[in-house]
């Protein structure tokens, strides 16, 4: 049996993550903060799976959580076969609205952790000549938004940072892939206490239906992956659409918002 590591494994994607691996008979290590929501998973999931399931507590925005989950990644001794950088957060106000602290809290973890725990699981694949990473991105890492946090920024470096180490390792056996979902039903949204109450239901997505699909592609060997045919075509429109043109479509929606915000 191989091992995979998901962080954020008690909620939304990485929880889907965890039920998707755990059916094709991989055995886990489940990361997030909260220690019983963890051994709650993994006892769900070793009952109906008859995985093994290894728990580690951490926050991935401090330098010890990140450094606890990057030991149990470089354990020679114990092969993590695919690791899942799924954890991340979003904010509700823009950029100057917060404070400095939540922003360097969100870039700790949609950024540092991301990039820490894919240096160590790489160093240990490679001389083994195989491995996996599947780094959770978003449509919102395509573009600029505004009014907005910088989220959209977080997730752009994901995605640069996945392509990159991608195009580097892929002739040497391993793989890395940004999986750039759209909305999806998760706790994402309420944690953050984003409104989601205009969000039309046509622009859900199912969390399991994007673990399939990225799990899918990853296997494919692609660098990107944009489940649902309705975000790969918005998804797309966003990323190929010459930047003045889109930059003047969000600044014109940014100034409508504005002004509705002084009425
Ligand atoms: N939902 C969407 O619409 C959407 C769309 C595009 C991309 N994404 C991305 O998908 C990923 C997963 O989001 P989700 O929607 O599944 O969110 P979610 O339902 O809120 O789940 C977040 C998970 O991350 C864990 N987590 C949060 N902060 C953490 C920290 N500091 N250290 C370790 N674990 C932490 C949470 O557990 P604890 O609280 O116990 O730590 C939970 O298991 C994120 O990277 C997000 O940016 C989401």
């Amino acid at each position: 049996m191989t091992t995979a590591l998901v962080t954020g494994a008690t909620a939304g994607l990485g929880a889907a993550f965890a039920r998707a691996l755990a059916a094709e008979r991989r055995d886990l290590i489940l990361v997030a903060r909260d220690g019983d929501r963890l051994a709650a998973t993994a006892k769900e999931l070793t009952e109906k799976y008859s995985v093994q399931v290894e728990i580690l507590p951490a926050d991935l925005a401090s330098d010890d959580g990140c450094a606890r989950v990057e030991a149990r990644l470089a354990d020679a001794d114990r092969p993590v076969e695919l690791l899942v950088n799924n954890a991340g957060i979003g904010l509700r106000s823009g950029f100057v609205e917060n404070s400095i602290a939540d922003e360097e809290r969100m870039l700790a973890l949609n950024v540092r952790a991301v990039m820490r725990l894919t240096h160590a699981a790489v160093r240990s694949m490679l001389p083994r000549g195989h491995g996996d990473v599947l780094n959770v991105s978003s449509v919102a890492g395509f573009g600029p938004t505004a009014p907005g946090s910088t989220y959209s920024a977080t997730k752009a470096w994901v995605i640069t940072f996945s392509e990159s180490v991608h195009l580097t390792l892929k002739h040497r056996g391993v793989r890395v892939i940004a999986l750039c979902p759209g909305f999806v039903r998760t706790e994402f949204h309420q944690r953050a206490e984003i409104p989601t109450a205009d969000i039309p239901d046509a622009l859900w997505l199912d969390a399991d239906d994007v673990v399939r699909d990225a799990l899918a592609d990853l296997r494919r060997g692609r660098p990107t992956s944009v489940p649902s045919v309705r975000y790969k075509v918005l998804g797309g429109i966003v990323r190929y659409a010459p930047r003045p043109i889109f930059l003047r479509v969000i600044g014109r929606a940014a100034k409508a918002v504005g002004r509705g915000r002084q009425n």
